[in-house]
């Protein structure tokens, strides 16, 4: 089996909200890179033995007394490092040189022109000027700035307002950029990154979706051998593909249990048992539970009862079902890149949590299985690509997301069955809709959430005294912030009258036009 982790890229952390933005475009490029936190153990990074190491954007001043540094022995591994923004600048300050903060911030598109022909920009360029200088587009965001190189290093690049706005250190192969490659309003930017990767850190592109998956079939044969293992299968994205893989890896051996908990989307559960059962041949066992589900939540209304509730029943449920199948030794999870940064920073202390997510994953330590989880190094974007190589629907995958605890979370208050059927209907017109009107890829998160308030309304001479539907649409990209999407108000006109006129118990329906911050995605 070929290493495709064989060369690779440490990123360090300084908490920029694009962190993640310069690991999966390193990863698009074809190169293996995992993110550290700033203050991880330096014994990590020796043993990672990384071939570069990028030191990434943050919020911090460099110039105050606390702020964040660079572990110092990314200067003694002898490695190219390439610093982002405050990344940049911490290292200028270390190596020497200093920073302050700029005459005037720049937010926003600038044009900076490249200096000194250096390995990491020669050739890349939008447009040369009359006296023959490289031009690029790129984004800053930046308050502080380096002032004064550190001994050895040169000026790679320069704008009017920020004079050193790259450094290179060309016998050490270190560069720092104030502006921001990883993002695609920098226009050039994946190929300073490709450069920087390929070039100077001399990986080869053996990350490829091809040889991840020949890779990952192999590692779960080796690991699960000829025993018997277990998946919750959701029909999500994450879990749906580690079933594919499972699949393929150890075909028959893999029993999988969807757990129907009434709280799904309309059809959702034939979809599923279709999609797996009959077209892929998969071993799934569906469990009906809808009225245990509907059960344990009858009588709590507070969101975050209701989502451990859910997570609780939701353990029972599967619990049963993997009692009645004899010498099971493994549980696959379909945790994922992303949750393992996140769970990394939840333990270091530096993410709040503000809902507790519940996912098909969290089952509790007593159950004595060994755990296989295979897209734990991956991000989102390839776990769809796998999952497309597999020959899982795309619809199925490029799926907006949906809540493990389901519409529990989307009917404020206490969930009723009688709630529920009228929030499916509602919510699959809204689909229907946007589907027949294409606007559903144009938002990447949409749904209806149930009001059980009640508002007087009138249709022919009758009065009607009925609940309320709300329908949510967002942008965003990393759904820890988002803006309403503005969708066109025939169309929301059209798919109101629709809700009203279809499903006899709404009387009224609103568009929610709350931002995130302070609001959030879901209603609870
Ligand atoms: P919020 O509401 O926190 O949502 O702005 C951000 C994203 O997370 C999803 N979400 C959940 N997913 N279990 C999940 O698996 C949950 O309890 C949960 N709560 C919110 C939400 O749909 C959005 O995509």
């Amino acid at each position: 089996m070929t290493n495709i982790q064989q060369n690779k890229i440490l990123i360090i952390d300084f908490g920029s909200q694009y962190t993640q933005l310069i690991a999966r475009r390193v990863r698009e490029i074809g190169v293996y890179c995992e993110l550290v936190p700033y203050d991880v153990n330096p014994y990590f990074i020796e043993k990672f033995n990384p071939s570069g190491i990028i030191l990434s954007g943050g919020p911090d001043t460099v110039n105050q007394n606390d702020s964040a540094r660079a572990p110092n022995i990314v200067f003694d591994l002898k490695v190219p490092i390439l610093g982002i923004c405050y990344g940049m600048q911490t290292m200028a300050v270390q190596l020497g040189g200093e920073a302050k903060s700029s005459k005037k911030a720049e937010f926003g598109f600038a044009q900076i022109r490249a200096r000194n022909h250096s390995n990491l920009l020669t050739d890349i360029s939008d447009e040369i000027n009359s006296q023959g200088h490289g031009l690029l587009d790129v984004w800053m965001s930046h308050g502080i700035e380096v002032t004064k190189l550190p001994k050895d290093f040169e000026l790679i690049a320069s704008t009017d307002s920020c004079p050193i706005a790259g450094f290179a250190n060309s016998k050490k192969n270190y560069f720092g950029l104030q502006f921001h490659p990883e993002v695609t309003h920098t226009k050039k930017g994946i190929q300073i990154l490709e450069r920087f990767v390929t070039t100077i850190c001399q990986c080869g592109k053996s990350w490829t979706t091809k040889n991840i998956i020949d890779n990952l079939l192999e590692k779960i044969k080796s690991q699960v051998g000829d025993k018997k293992i277990l998946l919750g299968l959701s029909g999500g994205v994450d879990s749906s593909v580690v079933a594919m893989l499972l699949h393929q890896s150890i075909g028959d051996q893999l029993t999988c249990v969807f757990v129907d908990n009434g709280l799904l989307r309309l059809n959702e559960g034939d979809e599923v048992m279709k999609t797996f059962s009959q077209n892929l041949g998969v071993k799934v066992i569906r469990a009906d539970a809808q009225e245990y589900f509907y059960d344990q939540l009858s009588d709590e209304a507070d969101p975050e009862l209701k989502r451990k509730i859910i997570g609780g029943a939701f353990i029972e449920i599967f619990n049963q079902e993997a009692q009645k199948i004899k010498d099971i030794k493994f549980l696959a999870q379909g945790t994922i890149y992303p949750d393992v940064i996140e769970s990394a920073g939840a333990a270091s202390g530096k993410a709040k949590v503000i809902k507790s997510h519940h996912n098909v994953g969290g089952l509790p330590d007593n159950m004595q299985f060994e755990l296989v989880e295979p897209l734990k190094e991956l991000f989102k974007d390839e776990v769809r690509e796998i999952g497309v190589k597999l020959g899982l629907p795309k619809k199925m995958l490029y799926r907006h997301p949906f809540p493990g605890p389901g519409l529990g979370v989307r009917i404020l208050g206490q969930v009723k069955k009688e709630y529920t059927d009228i929030l499916r209907r509602a919510d699959h017109i809204f689909m229907e809709e946007l589907n027949n009107q294409g606007l559903y890829e144009k938002v990447d998160q949409a749904f209806a959430v149930f009001l059980p308030v009640k508002s007087v309304g009138v249709t022919g001479d009758e009065r009607r005294y009925d609940f309320v539907i709300a329908l949510r649409a967002v942008e965003t990209v990393d759904f820890m912030t988002a803006r309403w999407a503005r969708l066109p108000y025939d169309f929301l006109d059209h798919v109101s009258n629709r809700i009203m006129n279809e499903i006899s118990r709404v009387s009224r329906v609103v568009y929610d036009i709350s931002g995130k911050p302070p609001s959030t995605i879901e209603w609870e």
